[in-house]
């Protein structure tokens, strides 16, 4: 982090609905062919174009506050076979992604939220397993 960043509670130049898409299309390439989260992915994902769309748009809406995403982001998750390895994956291959495109400020911003959306995540599938569970990513 720099002292002269831009504050990213304002449109950073870097964040556009490309770069976004890029990140996503990159990230998701990954994933699916990782051998812990990739099947789960392969499994689930119907129409791959209509996902990595459905990603970017929430994207934009999470950085550039464009409301192209107003959907609910936890339902699917609460049906898939998910543990914390998985979350744990996830993130170890998204973070090194974001903090390839966008410089070391940007990168943060949208890992700092994809930790927290990723324990809000493991927290609401514990609460539907009878479990508890607090979040390992985000404090
Ligand atoms: C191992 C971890 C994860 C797996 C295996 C996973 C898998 C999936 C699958 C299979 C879907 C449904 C796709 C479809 O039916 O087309 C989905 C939807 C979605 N995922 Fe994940 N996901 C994971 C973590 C995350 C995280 C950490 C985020 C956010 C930072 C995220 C954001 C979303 C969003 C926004 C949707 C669309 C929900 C909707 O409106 O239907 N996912 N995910």
């Amino acid at each position: 982090m720099t002292e002269t960043a831009p504050a990213l509670h304002e449109a950073h130049p870097e964040i556009t609905e490309e770069s976004i898409a890029r990140l996503v299309r990159t990230f998701y390439g990954r994933a699916r062919e990782d051998d812990l989260i990739g099947p789960i992915f392969n499994d689930a994902v119907a129409d791959w174009d209509h996902h990595l769309s459905q990603i970017s748009d929430f994207w934009s809406s999470m950085l550039l506050r464009t409301g192209r995403y107003d959907g609910r982001p936890m339902r699917p998750h609460l049906r898939l076979p998910l543990t914390p390895a998985h979350f744990d994956r996830w993130l170890a291959l998204f973070e090194p992604t974001a903090r390839e495109i966008f410089s070391a400020d940007v990168a943060e911003a949208f890992i700092l939220r994809a930790r927290r959306i990723a324990d809000g995540f493991e927290i609401g599938i514990a609460t539907t397993r009878g479990e508890i569970a607090r979040p390992r990513h985000s404090v």
